[in-house]
């Protein structure tokens, strides 16, 4: 029972002494609480949190000069008018040739086979092929609406060249 409480004896002091050693490590401020520095301090940090959060400026990085592409497909058939207009939705990303967007990740599609864009616009609404990108545009399109949007974009220029040859060819 002695050795007992020796050794609770001793275990408190060594408990207490751990306490009031780290007791001692505190910081004490014995300045007076100063209203007007606490005030600008908490004007500054706010300054601060505005700077970081602030919308940084977009870099393009690499973005290829955008191409002014004049209508060259010829919308002579009712399904060419409707992938017309469907390919409006495309624009902002694909750009108005279909020539890709590098800010907007968006590959160059002008061109490209009808069967392939059809595919993958029928694999991205599946989920076969995640694009979440699209996918807000590829709600509204139904099989038929991916057909007449891939008839368009295929005769749309694949290149530059292609195109003011194809701008030659209309005139
Ligand atoms: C919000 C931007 C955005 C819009 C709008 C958009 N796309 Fe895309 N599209 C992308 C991105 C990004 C990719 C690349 C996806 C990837 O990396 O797999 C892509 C990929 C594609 C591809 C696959 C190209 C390839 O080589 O595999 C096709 C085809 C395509 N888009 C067609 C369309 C069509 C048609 C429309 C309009 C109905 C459209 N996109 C609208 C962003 C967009």
């Amino acid at each position: 029972m002695t050795r007992l409480t020796v050794f609770l004896s001793v275990l408190t002091g060594l408990i207490l002494i751990l306490v009031l050693y780290t007791f001692k490590g505190f910081p004490v401020s014995n300045e007076k609480f100063d209203l007007n520095k606490t005030e600008a301090a908490y004007v500054a940090h706010q300054e601060l949190i505005k700077e970081v959060t602030a919308p940084k400026e977009v870099e393009a990085v690499g973005e290829v000069a955008e191409v002014e592409y004049a209508p060259v497909v010829d919308l002579s058939t009712p399904q060419l008018v409707a992938g017309n207009k469907i390919f409006s939705q495309c624009i902002a990303c694909h750009g108005k040739g279909g020539e890709g967007k590098t800010s907007q990740k968006a590959p160059h599609i002008g061109g490209q086979y009808d069967w392939y864009i059809e595919k993958q616009l029928t694999e991205m609404k599946s989920g076969a092929r995640v694009n979440a990108a699209m996918m807000p545009i590829l709600k509204g399109l139904s099989p038929q609406d991916m057909k007449d949007v891939a008839a368009y974009v295929t005769l749309l220029p694949w290149n530059k060249e292609a195109y003011l040859e194809a701008l030659k060819a209309k005139k």
